[in-house]
């Protein structure tokens, strides 16, 4: 028998009691030991709750239980977290999380410190809830070098441009919903803002390139400012509005972004709605590959600590190498990386338009969605931020919005 705990009893740490309960014996059946939830760590009492049997409020009685082998953690945020990592690893105890805070900023020196001490650090459950892509990552397509990862990689928001794009509902009903139902982060500013999303794409991208993409240094743009209008132009050029984290490899730097795009109906990615996720991969040999599935939720993201519990059961004595080097990936500069640009300017003057035009390299003007006026939009071919930005200063226009394309 292996003896767990888990560390915070929230939406995905009583998931993943949940599940540790309800599919016991599949569950160890699978892990080849039976598992036996020994602690649940959180600050607060559950009067009533089975959980009561096993709730304890001190980190120290868990690390310095000799029977425990692997710890769980679902409490999110940097700290305590980080601390209750490294002291679990330096004593061999596996350690697996949901928390993508600790793993953007700690990822690489927690594989260390597994190593060092022969356990392991996994994080299946930190990007896109319970789709399994890292796994993947690390041990099916270990042969191609990967040039570019996009994805959708936030439930909430992906919910929210759902109900909005398809019912038209006000921006902060649908956040209430989505709050509702346990997708949103304590602090919602995180998904709508593309925080949650720019860490889940810099530990993708670390992984893709074995050295710390950090999420300080990613460009994020989030939700807050898209509007019905931008809906009706999506809608008039056959796309929808999905926020998306790409790194995509130029020249061989990475550029890498959160920011709304325009996502064309021809897109596996424009049919992913609701809570749901999708990672899309492109190998230099495999091509695409692309991940779907809940990427919020209790029982979803439970799921994928579980199957880490699980696996570090079977790893237990051994180490799994993740190569994720703590040296920083050289990233290029956002402005300079070429994308194809909805922008949408106000229409005062047809003379500075006609410049604008021309200066985005005669772009056609896009016919207005019904009850559209006072304003011209433009489709632009790929091109930079900085030389859009050079034309909208020159040619004097006023820019409204600008959302770039998928395609
Ligand atoms: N708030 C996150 C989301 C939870 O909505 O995707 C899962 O990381």
């Amino acid at each position: 028998m292996i003896n767990v705990a888990v560390l915070g009893y929230g939406t995905v740490g009583s998931g993943v009691v949940k599940i540790l309960s309800e599919n016991h014996s599949h569950v160890s059946r699978r892990a080849g030991e039976e598992i036996n939830l020994k602690y649940v760590l959180d600050l607060r009492e559950f009067p009533g709750d089975p959980v009561e049997k096993v709730l304890v409020h001190d980190f120290d009685i868990i690390v310095n239980d000799p029977e425990i082998r692997v710890i769980a953690e679902a409490m999110g945020g940097l700290e305590p977290a980080f601390t209750f990592a490294k002291k679990a690893l330096e004593k061999g105890i596996s350690f697996c999380t949901s928390n993508k805070v600790l793993v953007e900023a700690k990822g690489a020196e927690l594989i260390g410190i597994a190593k060092e001490h022969n356990a392991n650090f996994f994080f299946e459950a930190s990007v896109g809830g319970g789709i399994p892509v890292i796994r993947p990552m690390i041990e099916c397509l270990t042969a191609d070098h990967f040039d570019e990862i996009s994805g959708i990689l936030n439930g909430t928001t992906n919910y929210m441009l759902t109900r909005m794009a398809e019912e038209g509902v006000a921006y902060d009903e649908v956040l209430a919903e989505a709050q509702e139902l346990g997708y949103a982060e304590r602090n919602p500013e995180a998904d709508v803002e593309g925080h949650d999303a720019g860490r889940k794409i810099a530990i993708l991208a670390s992984l893709a390139g074995e050295k710390q993409v950090s999420f300080e240094n990613i460009r994020m743009e989030g939700i807050t400012k898209i509007t019905e209008k931008d809906f009706a132009y999506a809608r008039s050029l056959e796309s929808s509005i999905k926020l998306l984290g790409t790194a995509r490899v130029k020249d061989g730097r990475y550029y890498v972004i959160v920011a709304p795009f325009l996502v064309p109906a021809t897109d596996p990615l424009f049919a992913v709605n609701g809570v749901y996720n999708a990672i899309k991969l492109h190998g230099d040999m495999l091509e695409n590959v692309m991940f779907y599935g809940q990427g919020a939720g209790k029982e979803a993201t439970a799921s994928a600590v579980v199957s880490d519990i699980q696996d570090c059961v079977r790893r237990l004595g051994s180490h799994r190498e993740i190569l994720w080097d703590k040296e920083p990936q050289e990233l290029g500069d956002i402005r300079e990386y070429p994308f194809r640009f909805l922008v949408r300017v106000e229409d005062t003057d047809a003379e500075k338009l006609s410049a604008f035009a021309s200066a985005l390299g005669g772009a056609g003007r896009l016919v207005a969605p019904r009850g559209i006026s006072g304003e011209a939009a433009f489709l632009t071919n790929p091109m930079t931020e900085t030389a859009l930005m050079k034309a909208i200063e020159e040619t004097g226009v006023t820019l409204i919005a600008r959302i770039r394309a998928a395609w």
